[in-house]
């Protein structure tokens, strides 16, 4: 038995020295080690020997096995390096040339220009605040000092969402602006505060190159002691000569917002032709920028803030509306189109 097993270690290691390629090499391992290969039947015949023999033979069995089994391994692995070398030898392989070109995507318009302004407000002590999109009615009217009886909520088309309400605050609705999140930040934080709030709003609006049912807002607002609109024409005209790269005038106008006592139309001299009047401000020499105001007492009372002690003023601008102007972008839907046509020109 000793002999046979010798002996077949012997054909089987100089049959694997010859083996000229993987694949007889791996014909050489389903003879000798397969699962029906010579060796495994000698090994399963062990349990049949005599008492004296059987650990004498399955020890030098299991020594045989692993012997061959390490050196079927070190032949593969020479062959397959041999059969690579070969493989390359009538390739054309420049190791050298340069790989595929990998392309990196960049950041979509809206998202550079809204960077741009976290980090001007950043700056200027702001902290940026979120808030959700699905919003309650209370949170986007009610608190804001509009009731349901209001006809300022014409003022905005909203989208109801149906059969869903908030545990406190009742029905839902697609936020139709960034002003929910001024009760939230003051519920949240109380006074004093410095925010700006990015984020998507939502209209009922029929669509076309200037109108979309979503669209980006930034809201902005400021509770302080002794605050007044100066801080705010101060704190907007550093904002957009930050912003522009070039001396902004802003102008004030009366306005109306339930949510801001006294309320204002923002507008910033067209910076296309200096004031001069052209097509995008419409002759004016002005640009309508946003919303403004001191906030409401309501509003800050139902944010828990003691109207007496604190006052601010809040904003909220379209960021849709400056990127396209930054840019001369003609028409809103590109924006949200995913049209890479588009998007690469920025
Ligand atoms: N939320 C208003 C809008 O969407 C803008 C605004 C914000 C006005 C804050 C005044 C104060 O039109």
């Amino acid at each position: 038995m000793e002999k046979q097993i010798n002996e077949l270690k012997d054909a089987c290691l100089s049959a694997v020295k010859q083996a000229k390629n993987v694949h007889e090499l791996q014909e050489i391992e389903v003879k000798y080690l397969g699962r029906k290969g010579e060796l495994t039947i000698i090994l399963r015949g062990v349990k049949d020997l005599p008492d004296d023999q059987k650990p004498v033979i399955g020890k030098l069995g299991n020594i045989v096995k692993t012997e061959l089994e390490n050196a079927v391994a070190n032949q593969k692995t020479k062959l397959q390096a041999k059969e690579l070398e070969e493989s390359l030898k009538d390739e054309d392989f420049d190791i050298t040339a340069p790989g595929p070109e990998i392309r990196v995507g960049h950041i979509h318009p809206l998202s550079q220009t809204q960077y741009e302004v976290e980090k001007i407000f950043n700056s200027m002590g702001f902290m940026i605040m979120d808030g959700p999109e699905a919003e309650s009615e209370y949170y986007n009217f009610e608190g804001l000092n509009i009731p349901s009886w209001h006809p300022a909520r014409d003022m905005q088309d909203t989208f109801f969402i149906k059969n869903k309400r908030d545990k406190k605050h009742g029905k839902m609705v697609l936020r139709t602006h960034t002003s929910p999140v001024q009760v939230r930040t003051m519920e949240k934080y109380g006074a004093p505060l410095r925010i700006i709030v990015p984020g998507q709003v939502f209209r009922n609006e029929a669509t076309d190159a200037s109108h979309d049912a979503a669209f980006d807002q930034i809201e902005g607002f400021m509770i302080d002691k002794d605050i007044s609109l100066s801080h705010l024409k101060g704190v907007l005209k550093e904002f957009l000569t930050r912003l522009f790269g070039k001396e902004v005038v802003v102008r004030f106008r009366p306005g109306y917002f339930p949510f801001v006592e006294p309320g204002l139309e923002v507008d910033f001299s067209c910076l296309i032709c200096e004031g001069k009047g052209c097509r995008v401000c419409k002759k004016t020499g002005w640009v309508e920028f946003m919303g403004a105001g001191m906030i409401h007492e309501n509003v800050l009372k139902a944010g828990g803030i003691d109207s007496k002690k604190w006052q601010g003023w809040a904003f909220g601008f379209g960021l849709t509306r400056l990127v396209m102007m930054r840019h001369g972008i003609d028409d809103i839907r590109h924006l949200r189109s995913g049209d890479l046509r588009f998007i690469n020109q920025f």
